[in-house]
């Protein structure tokens, strides 16, 4: 089973990982380890940069008794030395998982069909599922429960937002998506989201966004690979910004990286509000929890 985006797995599925990574987390005290994964290794693919997965999936790893193997740009032959299929087929004869970060999706959907062991999305400009479980555990945590949270994001449409729309509409968040026009979620994810009897509302005002919501998500407006239209999109942008004047006193999301002055003004994101760090923690934790139950698998 790969996990390319949230909806790989079933709402019940989704809920059984979250309630697996509370329990982890609940269990996780200093030192804490065990043997749940006992000898096992993931391989990681990283064709772009990354703090938070990287180190979060490598600890995971350790923490379960098992290894990781880091596998950058200039290490492995993806893409460039031999076919994406031909590293996946090797790959898959030596891991027991394969997490990837790469470019475009479909380089991690061909990973998925070659492999013969779960492909986990790490990102790529498509998707970024496993932020998403860790979002849904840090909004679990925060209110209890999904039922009458409500969530706006702020900027732009992409990856991290794409999957963030369809777990929302999974568990049942109630969700506005405020962007720039041109950077709207996909008609695809949309209609993904549809399918789950939960597509978010729409629209290009920030502020008719936030005036309903309970939490504030917002996420970089140059993501990587995008460098070369960084003009066009901040001037695309403008007005998009989380200031502590829009976000009141409502909690405030970020994948992170963040890129203060940009999206986010420093005073919002160091602000009381922003639980980006309960955030950054419970990828370890929500990736701990994917990866015991995938590893239950048949
Ligand atoms: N949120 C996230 O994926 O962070 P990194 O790019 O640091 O991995
Ligand atoms: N949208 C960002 C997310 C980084 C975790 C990017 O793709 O760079």
């Amino acid at each position: 089973m790969d996990i390319l985006d949230v909806d790989d797995l079933t709402t019940d599925e989704l809920v059984t990982v979250l309630d697996r990574a509370a329990a982890i987390k609940a269990d996780h005290g200093e030192g804490s380890t065990s043997d749940l994964l006992d000898q096992q290794t993931l391989g990681m693919i990283f064709e772009k940069p990354s703090t938070r997965t990287r180190v979060s999936f490598e600890t995971g790893m350790t923490q379960l008794g098992g290894h990781a193997v880091f596998l950058g740009p200039d290490d492995i032959h993806l893409g460039h030395g031999e076919p994406v299929k031909d590293t996946a087929r090797a790959l898959g004869r030596y891991v027991d998982f394969i997490m990837a970060r790469v470019f475009d999706h479909a380089d991690a959907e061909e990973l998925a069909e070659y492999a013969d062991v779960p492909v986990i999305n790490g990102l790529t400009d498509d998707a970024h599922p496993c932020q998403t479980l860790a979002d849904l555990l840090t909004i679990r945590e925060q209110f209890c429960d999904f039922e009458d949270v409500s969530v706006a994001w702020v900027g732009d449409g992409n990856n991290v937002c794409q999957s963030f729309v369809i777990g929302a509409a999974m568990v049942g968040l109630d969700l506005t998506v405020a962007t720039p026009e041109g950077y709207g979620i996909s008609d695809d994810v949309a209609d993904r989201a549809a399918g789950f009897g939960n597509e978010p509302e729409t629209t290009h005002d920030p502020e008719a966004a936030v005036a309903g919501a309970d939490v504030v998500y917002s996420d970089v407006w140059v993501s990587m690979g995008q460098e070369d239209k960084r003009d066009q999109k901040l001037a695309d942008f403008e007005g998009f910004q989380i200031t502590p004047d829009l976000l009141g006193d409502r909690p405030f999301m970020h994948c992170l990286p963040a890129h203060r002055g940009e999206e986010v003004t420093d005073a919002a994101i160091e602000s009381e509000n922003a639980v980006v760090w309960n955030q950054a923690e419970n990828r370890l934790h929500a990736q701990k929890g994917l990866l015991v139950w995938l590893s239950e698998q048949a």
